[in-house]
Formats: structure tokens, C-alpha cells, sequence
């Protein structure tokens, strides 16, 4: 961890030098006043990421699609959140953030080709310099004020931000560019962590990857709602959780860290019905020696059936404690040791169909695996077997009590002709 993550994550934030980001909104020709007139800026939850990581102070823009006009500069009077004004845009934009404009609202016009020349994407955040070349663009090419067709004084308090963020020397303090949720059902990612503040411990054997977990409360949870990781290990996704907004309990039978709390998965010490959503990156088998702790269920191995009957317990109680409707996550992978194939993945899905109705399944890439050295490759193929590539997550769900309708479904398949 870097001198300044320690510091970061150390000291509340009105003690260090805040940096001031901007983030850019869009509107359409017809909601642009309600974004104006509120002043409230919106946007759909596939922006989420974004908006919650807005804080009070930042500087915003608002880019009216329709007339290709940016209109600035406001500044942050809320942190971004979720539906901050419940009503507002008929509920349609949850993710939300109050504004007040800096001073007169600009019009910048040829929005579009401003941002492409300053490569601004709607999922990257600005600062310093970038920053401070929107805001020049400002000064030098929208004298006009958006009521009154006239030129303004606007000017002499963006002037003041531009030189307050040009002698900023604080540090940028996320990321540049804001991770989206995967579209597909292929999940590969380099790396074990995200942002600037790491997640979980990346030395920890079978650690889980920050972004499954990540992509996981972003599509299945909302700011503010419990998630519960009952064999936690390094905490990653009590880190996640933190991050992306959400409330957190993490268990694991043997802590690594002071804010997991000891317990077996087999026994949540929680409600039933009570969490949002519940991830869990089980043993595989007895592959890794996480703990000398007893009741590790990865000191039984996955060729035997007592390994699966010891998860069903945890799949029981992950179960329970849900609410209707809501979400688990369970990643989990296969094993091929001494010449014989265990299908684990499959196995621990039938068990989850016991409890859950399966919602998907996503492939993610194994990396960083110790077995994926020269000698290793060299004898999958010598010998003629295969090192694991990729891991099972499979997303099942607490059934909602609806009776699911018999109605037989008629697809309508755009089917491609042959020979075209
Ligand atoms: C694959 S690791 C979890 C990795 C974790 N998601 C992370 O990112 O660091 C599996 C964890 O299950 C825990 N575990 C094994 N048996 C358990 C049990 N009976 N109750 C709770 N945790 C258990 C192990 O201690 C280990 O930390």
C-alpha cells in the first residue's frame, strides 16, 4: 500500500487536501429545465458508479444531447446518491446529485466535438488539467448567458477555479476511469483489485478477484442495501461493499482481518429475510490450506460426498437469510488432481437448485494461477490433460413466492438464412 492510500485511508477527508473532479450530465431537449430548474442532475443506474463517487464541491456539467450544448459550471451542493429526490424525472434517474451553479449558467456549444478533443467519456471522471481546459473553454467560447443572451461576469469565478485547481497539488483520488459492468457473460480481469484503495489482500491464497464482486452488487443491489460474505477470508468484498455504498457483514471461520467477524458459515447469525444479497467464494475442495481451524470446510476434499453435504448447509443458510427475490453469487471452480476430473462447478450448482432458481451462470477467467507456469503448460500437454481456465459464478435466486406463470413462451427468433 502506497504512503498516500495509508493517508487516505487513515484520515477523514476534511483532513486532507481535497481534489476537485468534474463530471459531466447529460439531459434531453426535454428535461433539460427540470435538470436547470431543481437544480438536480440525473442519470440511469448504469451510471451508478459514477454519481456515487461525486462529492460535495465537485464541479459538474450538463450536456443537453439534443441542442449538443454543454452547460456549466455547477458545483456539488450533496455527495451523488441514490435517489436523493425520489420523485423527481418520474423516478426514471435514480442515481442523483443537487447542484448550484458556480455563476451564471454558460452555453457551450459543439459539446460533442469539446469532449472528443478533451477525450471526455461519460465514466471518466476530470481533473486538473483536463478540468482546467473545460473550464478555459468556458472563459474563451461561452460568453453567453443561458437566460439572458448577453455577456456576463460569469467569467471572474471561473477564472478563480481554474487557478484555485491549477495550484491544487492534491492527489488524484480516483480512478480514472470509473469500471462499467460487464455486458457479457465472459468475465476476464488482469488484475485482482480496482480503484486506488486495494480490495482484500491480492497475497491471499484464493483470493477473489474485486471486479465479480463489484459487478455482482451493482447489478443486483442497491447504495445502502446488506450484503453478507460468509467465508470472507482477506475481506475483499467488505472493501467492495464499502466502496460501491452498500452495508456489509463479513464472517469467515478463521478472521484475517479485525472487521470479519468469527463464525461458521454453516450458523449466519442473522434474521431470515434480512439481506440484500449474499456472495460467497467457497473452498474448492481441500486444494488450499486457508486455516488449521476444525471446522474448515476446505479440509474436505471435493471428490467427497461430505464436502457437497457441508456446503448445502451454507447454500441453507445463505437461503434463509435472504430476502425474497433477492441474489446469491457463488464462485466456485472444477478440480482435476492425480488423473481423475471432479466436476465441483456442477455439482455445488445442483445443490444450489435445492433452494434457489438459477438466474445465470458467468465464466471467469482464472489468472494469476500458480499451476500456470512453463513446466505445468508443457505437461497438460505432454500428458494430455487441461489446467483450469476458468472459474463457475453462478447466480441464483430466492424465489420471490410468485407462482412462476405455465403460460408456454412464444420466441419470436430472427433466424439468419442459411447461405446469406
Ligand atoms: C476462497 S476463500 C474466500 C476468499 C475471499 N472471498 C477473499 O477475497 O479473500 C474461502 C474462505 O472460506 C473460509 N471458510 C472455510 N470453511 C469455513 C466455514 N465453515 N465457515 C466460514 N468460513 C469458512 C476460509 O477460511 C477461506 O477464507
Amino acid at each position: 500500500m502506497t504512503e498516500a492510500t495509508r493517508l487516505r485511508r487513515e484520515l477523514p477527508t476534511h483532513e486532507t487536501e481535497l481534489l476537485t473532479r468534474g463530471f459531466i450530465f447529460a439531459c434531453t431537449a426535454k428535461n433539460e429545465s427540470e435538470c436547470l430548474n431543481g437544480p438536480l442532475f440525473a442519470t440511469k443506474s448504469v451510471y451508478g458508479p459514477i454519481v456515487i463517487r461525486i462529492r460535495k464541491g465537485d464541479l459538474l456539467f450538463l450536456n443537453n444531447l439534443d441542442t449538443n450544448v454543454l452547460h456549466g459550471v455547477f458545483r456539488a451542493v450533496s455527495d451523488g446518491g441514490f435517489r436523493v429526490s425520489p420523485d423527481a424525472f418520474g423516478g426514471r434517474y435514480p442515481y442523483q446529485v443537487e447542484v448550484d451553479p458556480v455563476s451564471e449558467i454558460l452555453a457551450l456549444s459543439n459539446a460533442k466535438k469539446v469532449l472528443k478533443k478533451l477525450d471526455v467519456k461519460r465514466n471518466t471522471p476530470l481533473f486538473h488539467e483536463k478540468l482546467v481546459q473545460l473550464l478555459d473553454a468556458f472563459v474563451r467560447d461561452a460568453p453567453l448567458s443561458l437566460k439572458e443572451q448577453r455577456r456576463t461576469p460569469a467569467e471572474g469565478p471561473i477564472q478563480d477555479l481554474i487557478r484555485t485547481i491549477h495550484n491544487s497539488h492534491a492527489e488524484v483520488d480516483i480512478e480514472n476511469e470509473i469500471p462499467l459492468v460487464d455486458a457479457t457473460t465472459l468475465w476476464d480481469f488482469p488484475k485482482q483489485s480496482y480503484g486506488l484503495v486495494p480490495k482484500g489482500n491480492n497475497k491471499y491464497a484464493g483470493v477473489t478477484p474485486a471486479l465479480i464482486i463489484y459487478n455482482l452488487v451493482w447489478r443486483y443491489t442497491n447504495p445502502g442495501d446488506l450484503v453478507v460474505d460468509p467465508m470472507c477470508g482477506s475481506g475483499t468484498t467488505i472493501d467492495v461493499c464499502k466502496e460501491e455504498k452498500r452495508r456489509v457483514i463479513g464472517y469467515d471461520i478463521s478472521p484475517t482481518r479485525s472487521d470479519i467477524i468469527q463464525n461458521d458459515a454453516r450458523e449466519i447469525l442473522l434474521d431470515n429475510n434480512s439481506v440484500d444479497m449474499v456472495f460467497i467464494d467457497s473452498p474448492y475442495g481441500d486444494n488450499v490450506r486457508y486455516s488449521e481451524h476444525p471446522d474448515d470446510i476446505g479440509h474436505i476434499s471435493s471428490e467427497s460426498e461430505e464436502f457437497y453435504n457441508e456446503l448445502e448447509k451454507v447454500m441453507y443458510e445463505a437461503f434463509r437469510v435472504l430476502k425474497e427475490g433477492k441474489v446469491l453469487g457463488w464462485l466456485i471452480g472444477d478440480q482435476w488432481v492425480r488423473n481423475q476430473f471432479t466436476p465441483v462447478g456442477f455439482k455445488v450448482y445442483e445443490r444450489l437448485c435445492k433452494y434457489f432458481e438459477p438466474m445465470d451462470i458467468v465464466c471467469v477467467s482464472r489468472r494469476g494461477q500458480h499451476s500456470h507456469t512453463g513446466m505445468w503448460l508443457n505437461r497438460a500437454r505432454r500428458l494430455n490433460f487441461y489446467l483450469r481456465g476458468f472459474k463457475y459464478l453462478i447466480i441464483m435466486k430466492k424465489s420471490s413466492g410468485k407462482p412462476v406463470s405455465k403460460k408456454a413462451r412464444k420466441i419470436e427468433w430472427t433466424h439468419y438464412k442459411r447461405g446469406q
